[in-house]
């Protein structure tokens, strides 16, 4: 079986700069599964469809063809890298997320992604929905203070200036859309372990993930 280390948790718990480090780390594959849906949030913003137009953005997410190379992730032949993480991207990501058609329309091409020797996954239903067999399953959270603080850190560092308590509300209300919509709500699956990084640096959380995988073995 192919082996595959699931990462979910809320916005801004850092799940994506540690899923990274940790298929790194390892030698394995990396799916961001939230790209994919700031990538068809993207293309809904860009061509003005409605965001809840269902059919419409179902089609549109399973039309999607981006390319991920170097680190870059081009859509329709457009560097779409920095524009995707945008956060009103990342808001419109969280509505076009919420449509049970959109999310089956992205099921197949993130399960393609189990390759050997293996995948580290991230996103909000990697656990529970799409690897439910994934021998080791981590549930990343961090306070929502430590999280727009992240966030605002990272949004500086590409020279966009943010509003501390704006970010704080908006990953608050994120974080209600995601835990309360009917389809693969964010939560942890039953056997997943929680991992508190408010207080852990990026390299203690890729450690403790890397000891729980090692622990496997044993
Ligand atoms: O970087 P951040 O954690 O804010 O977001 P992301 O992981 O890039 O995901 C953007 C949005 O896509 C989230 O707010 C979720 O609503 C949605 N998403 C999802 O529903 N399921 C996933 N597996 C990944 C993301």
């Amino acid at each position: 079986m192919i082996p595959v280390i699931t990462i979910d948790g809320p916005t801004a718990s850092g799940k994506g700069t540690v899923a990274a480090r940790v298929a790194q780390k390892l030698g394995f594959h990396y799916l961001d599964s939230g790209a994919l849906y700031r990538l068809c949030a993207y293309k809904a913003l860009k061509e003005e469809i409605d965001l809840a137009d269902e059919a419409h953005l179902a089609k549109t997410a399973q039309a999607l063809s981006p390319v991920f190379e170097g680190g870059k992730i081009f859509l329709d032949e457009e560097d779409v890298t920095d524009k995707i993480r945008a956060e009103a991207v990342g808001v419109a990501a969280s509505k076009v997320a919420a449509l049970p058609r959109v999310r089956e329309a992205l099921l197949d091409v993130q399960k393609r992604s189990r390759r050997l020797p293996g995948l580290v996954a991230d996103g909000r239903d990697m656990g529970s929905v799409i690897f439910p067999d994934a021998p080791l399953k981590v549930f990343l959270t961090a306070s929502a203070q430590a999280r727009a603080q992240r966030r605002f850190n990272q949004l500086k560092e590409k020279g966009i200036v943010a509003n501390i308590d704006t970010l704080t509300r908006d990953l608050e209300e994120r974080d209600r859309r995601d835990m309360q919509r009917a389809v693969s709500p964010l939560a942890p699956a039953k056997d997943a372990k929680i991992l508190d990084s408010s207080n852990l640096t990026i390299e203690e959380t890729v450690g403790q993930v890397l000891q729980w995988y090692e622990a496997l073995a044993d």
